[in-house]
């Protein structure tokens, strides 16, 4: 339990830089380990997530070396068949990334591994990544016919498959291509809408034969992965945080540094914008393959509600909870529909957002795709189950700031996963 009172009367000013790209820090890592020889990686966050993963792929016989401190790593890649039997279960934690993307190497790897996770990650749904991989010849089982973690798996011996994906997910999409790589043949995956493309650009630099056309990616199996030098960007998603919180809070104006920009990944700008509020793109730049910019966010003069696309959600999945506060404090009715995959992320995020925000006096109707928000402007003092979910703690330490009501949020702990710090750093932006 912490109790989040953070006032602030100046607005938030300054700048900050927010921590390093999660989805880039796991797939830099394990893509590295693959490849033929040594790879450079700055700015990996050292965060649960991530480290998830990098002890994954530590106990898969990979060496990784801290190099040079803030974030700095070496990984000693063994190339696509390198990777040893590990002589235990690989725990993955909270990560629905690590598990989900390297069950797709495994699949190709000729040996047994077992993946398992916390209480969440095992209550995920793992059969929209089991599946596929068995079509590919993957020998794979997991608790309920396939459906939960733990999953056991014995690799080699795959075949490209054409997959349509239900839904939009970058984990399941990467965990396919990763598997392509050991496949005989070419694998294409079609999304229904286009979810972030890190893996793609990864692999591309990399010199993999990966090919995107729209909404299909398709890549040829064996060819060898060249070793990178890549530097990780700010993540958008933690960056949202500050954003919305510059944007509500009044005399704010506020420069978000080095966030990672890549269209796949900013729904949540067109959102804002649909609500009225604006911020600027400044110095548009490139790092390693991913577009970034600095992000100037000043209070909004009228926050108003507004139907969001839910053709957006795939690229502003993350920012769900973040965007229920901003409707929140915005003048009307935000509908947010299009959001079931929510349902079966770290939490069920409708459910935490909708309990959340009706503990602090908002109404809503919910919906079994998203929430349509009544804006308001009396909210009041609460207490908040985060549901051990990063990004439920943060959005409501950022509506406690924005209201000025004090909020008492469980398990804060869990912002470890995505962002260390996090509310020292909201603390100091907004005194
Ligand atoms: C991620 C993809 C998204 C996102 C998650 C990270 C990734 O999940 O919610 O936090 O790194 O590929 P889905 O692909 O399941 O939507």
């Amino acid at each position: 339990m912490a109790i989040i009172n953070i006032r602030s009367f100046a607005g938030l000013r300054g700048e900050v830089t927010p921590p390093s790209d999660k989805s880039i820090s796991h797939r830099a890592v394990m893509l590295s380990a693959i490849a033929d020889g040594k790879s450079s990686i700055r700015n990996f966050l050292y965060a649960h997530d991530p480290v998830s993963t990098l002890k994954a792929m530590r106990s898969l016989g990979i060496t990784i070396e801290e190099e040079g401190g803030r974030g700095g790593i070496v990984v000693y890649g063994r190339g696509l068949r390198g990777l040893s039997e590990p002589s235990d279960v690989i725990d993955c934690g909270n990560s629905g990334t690590t598990m989900r993307l390297i069950s797709g190497i495994l699949s190709g790897s000729q040996f047994f591994s077992v993946l398992t996770g916390d209480s969440s990650l095992r209550s995920r749904p793992m059969a929209r990544v089991i599946e596929p991989l068995r079509q590919m010849g993957a020998k794979i089982s997991a608790r309920q016919s396939g459906k939960y973690a733990p999953i056991a798996i014995n690799g080699g011996g795959l075949k490209a498959i054409d997959f349509s994906m239900p839904v939009a997910s970058a984990q399941v999409k990467s965990c396919i291509m990763l598997a392509g790589l050991y496949a005989e043949g070419t694998t294409t995956i079609t999304e229904p809408l286009k979810s972030r493309d890190h893996t793609e650009t990864i692999l591309c630099s990399m010199g993999s034969s990966v090919k995107v056309d729209g909404l299909t990616a398709s890549v040829c199996g064996s060819g060898e992965l060249s070793p990178i030098d890549i530097t990780v960007p700010s993540d958008f998603s933690s960056a949202a945080f500050f954003m919305a919180a510059a944007l509500m809070v009044k005399g704010s104006e506020l420069l978000i540094k080095n966030v990672g920009i890549n269209p796949t990944r900013t729904g949540l700008l067109d959102a804002i914008s649909k609500m009225g509020a604006e911020v600027e793109l400044i110095d548009k730049r490139h790092v390693s393959g991913e577009p970034i910019a600095d992000i100037l966010c000043r209070t909004s003069s009228g926050l108003k509600g507004a139907s969001i696309d839910s053709d957006l959600m795939p690229s502003m999945i993350d920012e769900f909870p973040v965007l229920c506060i901003l409707a929140a404090m915005a003048d009307g009715v935000t509908e947010i529909r299009g959001a079931a995959e929510l349902r079966v992320k770290e939490s069920d995020r409708i459910k935490a957002m909708a309990e959340g925000l009706s503990a602090m006096g908002v109404e809503f109707l919910e919906h079994e795709d998203g929430l349509s928000i009544h804006g308001c402007n009396d909210m009041k003092p609460a207490r908040i189950k985060s549901y051990g979910d990063h990004r439920i703690a943060m959005a409501f330490a950022v509506a406690a700031l924005a209201s000025g009501c004090s909020v008492d949020i469980d398990d804060t702990e869990c912002v470890d996963i995505s962002f260390p710090g996090f509310f020292g750093i909201l603390k100091e932006l907004a005194s």
